[in-house]
């Protein structure tokens, strides 16, 4: 299984602090953010990490990151030019992806839990993690049917169907390429994630997981103030 750290984008909700950084080297307690989904992929075991980022500020990564060498684990760096949507991930990351899986971790998501097991025990199709929120609108959120099946991914819908949202952290086998380079952009211009979860859902091949701990979406104020205090009575407890 090989790794992706997705840390593109504008970070533009994040204004005027991501007019001199990228967002996802901003601090979260006492690490800048994307040590946060780089520690998540590392506890699971994958050692190969493409790590896309934006063109601006993209040596601070390189400065801050290194070789992989330092991590025990080994990176690999592509430009996104433009930020053209989630899935372009594949798309960027085709020959990084060579004949593998592929996990894929957005570069402002925090979460608690280890996803060893998930990893390990993954076979085919696509793994996605939902969690409930309280501002489903923001997300992909997963529509159920009577039995707790998942039925449909909706991206920021305005009526959401259910309260739960697609988290930043998904597992596909290697046809997720193939898909991606399929996708037609949405009306907002980008490829969507959501679209590709969809392919794997109707073709009956996509597990939907759920995030029992804590997770953090940071690209907001209020977000990230709240993972800043989470991670600080984390790290507070340990030392108690
Ligand atoms: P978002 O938070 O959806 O987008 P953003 O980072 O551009 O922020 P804003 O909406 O405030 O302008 O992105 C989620 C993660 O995915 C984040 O780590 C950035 C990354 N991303 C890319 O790398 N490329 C992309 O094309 C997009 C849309 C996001």
């Amino acid at each position: 299984m090989k790794g992706i750290i997705l840390a593109g984008g504008s970070g533009s909700r994040l204004q005027p602090l991501t007019k001199v950084t990228s967002k996802q080297l901003l601090p979260i307690y006492d690490k800048p953010m994307i040590f946060y989904p780089l520690n998540t992929l590392l506890q699971t075991g994958i050692t190969e990490i493409l790590i896309i980022i934006a063109p601006d500020h993209a040596g601070d990564f390189l400065k801050i990151l290194g070789s992989g060498k330092e991590f025990g684990c080994k990176f690999t760096y592509e430009i996104q030019d433009h930020p053209g949507g989630l899935a372009e991930a594949f798309i960027i990351g085709k020959n990084f992806i060579d004949d593998d899986n592929v996990a894929l971790i957005l570069g402002d998501n925090l979460y608690e839990d280890d996803f060893s097991e998930a990893v390990k025990s993954f076979q085919s199709g696509g793994r996605v993690f939902a969690k409930k929120v309280t501002d489903a609108k923001r997300f992909g959120v997963v529509e159920f049917d009577a039995q707790n099946r998942a039925i449909s991914i909706e991206e920021k819908p305005q009526t959401p169907k259910s309260d739960f949202a697609v988290t930043g952290f998904y597992i596909y086998d290697n046809s997720v390429v193939q898909k991606a380079q399929n996708l037609q952009p949405s009306p907002r211009g980008e490829i969507e994630i959501t679209d590709i979860n969809n392919l794997y859902l109707q073709a009956g091949q996509l597990d939907v997981a759920f995030v029992p701990g804590e997770w953090f979406d940071t690209g907001t104020f209020e977000s990230m103030f709240q993972a800043n205090v989470f991670e600080r009575t984390r790290q507070m407890s340990k030392k108690t």
